[in-house]
């Protein structure tokens, strides 16, 4: 039978239905407000839940030919995110799901960014390393079942994402950042500036991006406001690749240490292209297979909500009536 699930953790709106790993429809509804504050706005990204779940929901549904008394179950981001935007999925999945008295499956964001790679129709099985990098996180995940993973390093500051969301807004590109950033970066020159190594004596999988943002906005300062529009893409490329070169330094650590039989990558940043290249060819040297996900599973999307919610622990009528969502932290 039929999972629907709804995510609603930061702006976002989205829902799908999943018939086993088998996606019968994915509907992401991005709210395109954002994009005038620089970043997301919490408050006025929960409005905007409230009149998207309907008609994104419904769309979900209908696109998958399924009725609400067809459904096994209805999964829901639990947390981590914007705890008002993940209160209106949650109570929606609730309000769609008691008086049908049908299971409800709270399920972690972080998970569903793994769980992606759970998904038809070239699913891979744990165990598995995997890079999460995305705008609120940046992990280094040993997966070694279906239903969570360790931490094996994750970032002491900024996440990936973030950091290149802020590039962006100082290059005067809009939000989210990252595509707009790798655009601009084709162009550029990316040995023309030089960005600091974070954490270069430190041999651990922890991550550190803030002193890389730091260093762009004293370049900036420093050139000036015309130099810094002559040479954008020349900054971007740099900025870029000295990301995706920290990322690929911890995935390599994180290799020599245990011998992973395959790499998978998850979140947002996961969609850039030259980060898949990098990766790419350190699995080619390391003689492992990598999984990488399609573009729109990368970034957020409830299909990933629906695959974790496959292995995770379904929570019988009425019992999930008080359910809560969670801000921060992990949810099991
Ligand atoms: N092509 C790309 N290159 C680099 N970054 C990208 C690309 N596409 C998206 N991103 C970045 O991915 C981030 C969004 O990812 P995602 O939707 O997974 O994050 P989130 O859900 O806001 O955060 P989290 O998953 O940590 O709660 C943004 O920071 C965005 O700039
Ligand atoms: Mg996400």
């Amino acid at each position: 039978m039929p999972i629907l699930a709804i995510e609603t953790s930061c702006d976002d709106t989205c829902a799908a239905v999943l018939e086993g790993g088998r996606i019968l429809s994915n509907v992401i509804s991005s709210q395109g407000i954002h994009e005038q504050f620089g970043g997301v706005v919490p408050e006025v990204a929960s409005r905007h839940h409230l009149e998207l779940t309907g008609p994104v929901i419904n769309q979900a549904m209908s696109e998958a030919e399924v009725a609400i008394a067809d459904l096994e179950a209805i999964a829901v981001t639990a947390g981590p995110g914007l705890i008002g935007a993940l209160l209106v999925g949650l109570s929606t999945a609730k309000a769609m799901a008691l008086p049908g008295r049908i299971p409800l499956i709270p399920t972690d964001h972080l998970q569903g960014h793994v769980a992606a790679n759970f998904l038809e129709s070239d699913p891979v099985e744990p165990p598995f390393l995997c890079l999460i990098a995305s705008g609120g996180h940046t992990i280094l995940a040993g997966v070694r079942d279906h239903q969570g993973f360790e931490t094996l390093g994750q970032t002491l500051d900024d996440a990936a994402g973030e950091a290149i969301d802020k590039a962006a807004r100082l290059l005067g590109l809009g939000y989210p950042g990252g595509p707009a950033l790798e655009r601009l970066a084709r162009d550029g020159d990316l040995d023309a500036f030089s960005f600091p190594v974070a954490m270069s004596r430190d041999p651990g999988l922890d991550f550190s991006f803030s002193g890389l943002k730091t260093a762009l906005v004293y370049l900036c300062r420093d050139m000036g406001e015309s130099a810094v529009s002559e040479r954008r893409a020349d900054l971007a490329a740099g900025f870029q690749h000295a990301v995706v070169d920290q990322l690929v330094s911890r995935v390599r650590r994180a290799l020599d240490r245990d011998d992973w039989p395959l790499l998978a990558l998850g979140g947002g940043v996961a969609a850039n292209g030259p980060l898949r290249d990098a990766v790419a060819a350190l699995c080619d040297e390391r003689g492992i297979p990598l999984k990488l996900v399609p573009k729109e599973l990368c970034t957020d999307n409830a299909a990933m909500i629906g695959s974790a919610a496959r292995y995770a622990e379904k929570i019988p009528f009425p019992e999930y009536a008080g359910f809560d969502a969670f801000a921060r932290g992990a949810g099991r």
